[in-house]
């Protein structure tokens, strides 16, 4: 089967067949991470740039790493040390790299919607969206479906509780409508600041007290408050208040099923939406989750550069 996609922008026009590629893909690439010598030729003469407007440890080391891992060409642009700083639209800067022949341009932007509108204007390159404001992040939404299916075995009927700053998080947007297409039941819970109008129409379930989401849930994956994106307004008074009612720790997390995972997409801030005897603890699959990254990211460059599950 060969992937019917150029461009990974949004979770939401991914079917439950594209997932399933996606993830048996990432599986059978995961294996070479755990080689001593990490390399295979598979994307030999392939050129992959990475653009970041905005800062990222785990995505933009992962993408260079899955690149790498497979022999291809892998150039890294931050926005602050590029022409972007002398005044270049994003559309130039774009139109450049493809003239350099790149296939592939992996792209975090604080604006939402901007990965997309770079992929309307290109004509040879394939855009994968690496964070685009408080709009989706599809790529860790796919390892965390990776990392829930390798613990639960499938995704079907799998209760997933995702609690924090829902309103600014782009890996909530991403996971709701991925995990739905999986056929999961997704919550969504925060404080009614951080819980936009419209989520009961998208298939989620919502809530702001944070024990009845975690009671009985499979997963529980906590999610960072998105202080950088203040601009639109302060959205709880102060952080010690807001641990006090949304912070995971080891008396509510007894609430979930015995055997449910602790998930958080990173950066972390434990105190806050997480205590360290829970991100530390034996439920969780944090550090998983950022080495299925790798795993994810190596498959997706694959299928966009012409792979298919037949090679
Ligand atoms: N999860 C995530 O996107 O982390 P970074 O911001 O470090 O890339």
């Amino acid at each position: 089967m060969s992937f019917a996609h150029k461009h990974i922008i949004s979770t939401k026009v991914l079917s439950r067949a594209d997932i399933d590629l996606i993830l048996t893909t990432a599986q059978s690439f995961k294996e070479i991470n755990q080689r001593d010598i990490k390399k295979v030729p598979t994307l030999r003469g392939k050129t992959i740039i990475n653009l970041f407007y905005e800062n990222s440890t785990r995505t933009r080391t992962s993408f260079e790493l899955a690149g790498k891992r497979m022999s291809a060409d892998t150039i890294n642009i931050a926005a602050a040390s590029s022409s972007v700083s002398k005044g270049e639209t994003l559309e130039d800067t774009a139109k450049n790299i493809e003239a350099m022949d790149a296939d592939v341009i992996v792209m975090r932007h604080p604006a939402s919607g901007a990965p997309d509108y770079l992929a309307h204007r290109l004509s040879r390159c394939s855009v994968i969206n690496a964070g685009d404001g408080a709009h989706e992040h599809p790529t860790q939404s796919l390892l965390d479906l990776m990392t829930i299916k390798e613990h639960k075995g499938t995704l079907e009927g799998l209760t997933v509780a995702i609690i924090g700053d829902i309103a600014r998080s782009r890996v909530a947007r991403s996971n709701l409508y991925a995990l739905k297409t999986m056929g999961a039941t997704v919550r969504l819970a925060g404080p009614s600041t951080m819980l936009p109008p419209g989520l009961e129409e998208l298939g989620a379930e919502v809530y702001t007290d944070i024990n009845a989401a975690i009671k009985d849930a499979d997963v529980v994956m906590m999610l960072r408050i998105q202080l950088e994106r203040e601009g639109g307004g302060k959205l709880l008074p102060t952080k010690r208040e807001y641990a006090q009612f949304f912070a995971l720790n080891p008396e509510n997390m007894k609430l979930a099923k015995p055997d449910a995972i602790v998930m958080h997409p990173g950066p972390l801030n434990r105190g806050v939406e997480i205590s360290s005897y829970v991100a530390d603890g034996k439920q969780n699959v944090i550090l998983e989750q950022v080495e299925n990254g790798v795993a994810v990211r190596m498959a997706l460059l694959y299928l966009l550069t012409g792979g298919s599950d037949k090679e």
